[in-house]
């Protein structure tokens, strides 16, 4: 059964819309260090976590307190840049995934290019192996990526869900197949898989049949609907659907 990882970016996000340029002031709030504990409570097997170069929702006061602070695990998700390299070095997260950043972006829009990146992220994979940290590569389910990523020496993929999820009907089967043609591939070369991206209340059950699929990381839906009904709630809800296959 895969487990779940709770991104915790969007609790953040809110804090920040009140209070960008004092994230400490003791007003505050909401407090994603808080909300981690919460989600570990109600399941949740890891707290995932982007720190992203413009700072636009986690800061690195979150990062050092997370780390200090949960008692599950640390996926720290980044884009490979020397000064969130350096971070990652002095926390030593159990997991990294690697993901490209684009300023102008919403959010995390497609997966990384492993071929055209091929010497800066081997040469970040083989850093970050030796803190520790175990390396996740966020690609897009194409055999092409898959097997980049696989030459590089990340111990995972986390496959980009996005397309499946923004899409419905027909399509959406079509998207799920590709994810699952990627997934059995990814697994036949010797990687482990995570999903993550777009994935919902609606949307996740299918996902759950990927072959070999160990962790969904999931955040913006969680974080929504604990608005309505609770984080606690809302990560347990997502947890038992999980479980329930
Ligand atoms: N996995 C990765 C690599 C991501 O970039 C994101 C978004 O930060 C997620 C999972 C979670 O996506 P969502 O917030 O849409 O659940």
């Amino acid at each position: 059964m895969p487990s779940l990882g709770v991104n915790i970016d969007h609790v953040a996000t809110l804090r920040q819309a009140r209070y960008r340029e004092t994230p400490d002031n003791p007003n505050a709030e909401p407090d994603p260090v808080t909300a981690a504990l919460i989600a570990e409570k109600a399941g949740a097997v890891g707290i995932t976590a982007h720190l992203r170069e413009d700072r636009r929702h986690i800061q690195d006061r979150d990062i050092f307190l997370l780390r200090k602070k949960i008692t599950t695990k640390l996926n720290l998700e980044m884009g490979i840049s020397e000064d969130i390299l350096h971070i990652a070095f002095q926390i030593r997260p159990e997991d990294v995934c690697l993901v490209p950043e684009n300023r102008r972006e919403v959010t995390t829009e497609g997966g990384l290019d492993c071929v055209a990146h091929d010497k800066t992220l081997r040469s970040a994979i083989a850093r970050l192996h030796d803190v520790g940290a175990r390396v996740s590569l966020f690609i897009d389910a194409e055999e092409k990526q898959i097997a980049a990523a696989a030459s590089l020496g990340a111990e995972f993929i986390e496959i980009h869900t996005g397309s499946y999820a923004n899409k419905f009907g027909e399509e959406r089967a079509t998207e799920l197949e590709k994810l699952r043609r990627g997934a059995a591939f990814a697994l036949s070369l010797g990687l482990r898989v995570n999903a993550g991206h777009g994935l919902n209340y609606e949307n996740t059950k299918p996902i759950l049949a990927l072959p070999g699929l160990e962790e969904l990381n999931i955040g913006h839906s969680i974080i929504s609907r604990a608005v309505t009904v609770g984080l606690e709630t809302a990560v347990r809800e997502m947890a038992s659907l999980i479980a329930a296959g």
